[in-house]
C-alpha cells in the first residue's frame, strides 16, 4: 500500500495499544524478545501523536540537525532515488527531499505513517514523498530500486538486524549509497556516565510524563540503546550484509552516530 503526500487516511480499525509493552522482565534483554517486531510496533502507534515533540524535547531540538547532517554527508544530489526505511513520521525523508530526486517511505506503524502522510509540506518544485506500509524486514520493492536507502533510529527496533541490513542492500542499485542514524552511549567514561544519568534516568520519567505514555517506550529506547550492539559490531554487520567502504562519524559528543556504506558497483 504506497500513496502520495497527505493521501494516506487516518487509520480505521488500527487500535492503540496503551497496554504495558516493555515491563522490567523484558527491559533485561529488549533485543531477543521473540515478539519484539509487535511490541515495537503497538508502541509507536501509541506515541505517535506525541512522537516528534519528545524527540524534540529530548534532545534540546537537536534532532532535526541530526538528520539534516546525515543528508549532507550522503552527498544527496537531484538524481538520487531514496527509500527511508522506518521513516516513522517522516522526518528525515522530507529533510532528503529537499535534495534528492524521489524519495519513498516506509514504516510497519500505521499511526507514524498517517502523521507522516499528513505533516508532509508541499513543495511545488519537489515531486511529493510517496508513503508504503511495509515492514523493514520484507521491502516491497525490486533488487537495485534506490540509488540510496536510509534509516534513522530505527534499525536498532529491527527484530533481526542482519535481515534488515540485507533487505537494505538488496534495494539499492550497484554504486549505491546506505545512511544509518543511530543512538549510541558516548565512549569518554565521564561523558558516558553523564549521559546515562539524563537518558537512561530523567528522560525516560519527564517523556512519560509529558507523553502520557503507558506502554514503557522511553524506558525501552534507553534500555535499548545501551543494550545494543556498538559502532564495531555495527561496522562487521554492514559488511557482512554486502556494503563496502562503510565510514562511521560522531554527532553531539558521539550519543549519534551516522553510517555511511556502499554497495559496490
Ligand atoms: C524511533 S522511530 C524513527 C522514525 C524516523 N526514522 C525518525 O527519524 O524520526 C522508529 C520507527 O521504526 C519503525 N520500525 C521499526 N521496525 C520496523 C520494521 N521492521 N518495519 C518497518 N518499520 C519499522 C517504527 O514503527 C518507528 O516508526
Amino acid at each position: 500500500m504506497c500513496k502520495d503526500d497527505g493521501q494516506i487516511e487516518s487509520p480505521r480499525g488500527c487500535e492503540s495499544r496503551d497496554d504495558l509493552l516493555w515491563d522490567r522482565e523484558r527491559l533485561t534483554d529488549p533485543h531477543h524478545q521473540p515478539d519484539k517486531a509487535d511490541r515495537v510496533r503497538g508502541m509507536f502507534d501509541a506515541i505517535a501523536p506525541t512522537y516528534q515533540l519528545i524527540n524534540t524535547l529530548a534532545s534540546f531540538g537537536r534532532d532535526a540537525s541530526w538528520r539534516r547532517q546525515a543528508v549532507a554527508l550522503a552527498a544527496t544530489t537531484s538524481q538520487d532515488r531514496v527509500l527511508d526505511v522506518a521513516c516513522g513520521t517522516g522526518d528525515l525523508a522530507q529533510a532528503f527531499r529537499q535534495r534528492a530526486g524521489r524519495v519513498v517511505g516506509v514504516d510497519f506503524a500505521e499511526r507514524m505513517l498517517a502523521l507522516a502522510a499528513a505533516h508532509a509540506p508541499r513543495r511545488q518544485n519537489r515531486p511529493p514523498a510517496i508513503w508504503c506500509r511495509a515492514d523493514a524486514l520484507r521491502l516491497p520493492f525490486a533488487d537495485g530500486t534506490f540509488t540510496m536507502t536510509c534509516c534513522a533510529f530505527g534499525v536498532r527496533n529491527f527484530q533481526d538486524l542482519d535481515v534488515g541490513f540485507r533487505e537494505m542492500y538488496r534495494v539499492l542499485r550497484p554504486g549505491g549509497r546506505a545512511v544509518i542514524v543511530e543512538f549510541s552511549m558516548p565512549e569518554n567514561r565521564l561523558l558516558r556516565w553523564l549521559y546515562g544519568f539524563y537518558f537512561e534516568r530523567m528522560m525516560p520519567r519527564l517523556a512519560t510524563l509529558v507523553s502520557r505514555d503507558r506502554t514503557g517506550a522511553y524506558r525501552y529506547l534507553a534500555r535499548s540503546v545501551v543494550a545494543f550492539v556498538g559502532r564495531g559490531e555495527m561496522v562487521d554487520r554492514l559488511r557482512r550484509a554486502g556494503f563496502t567502504g562503510v565510514a562511521c562519524r560522531p554527532l553531539t559528543l558521539g550519543v549519534v552516530l551516522v553510517y555511511v556504506a556502499e554497495k559496490g558497483s
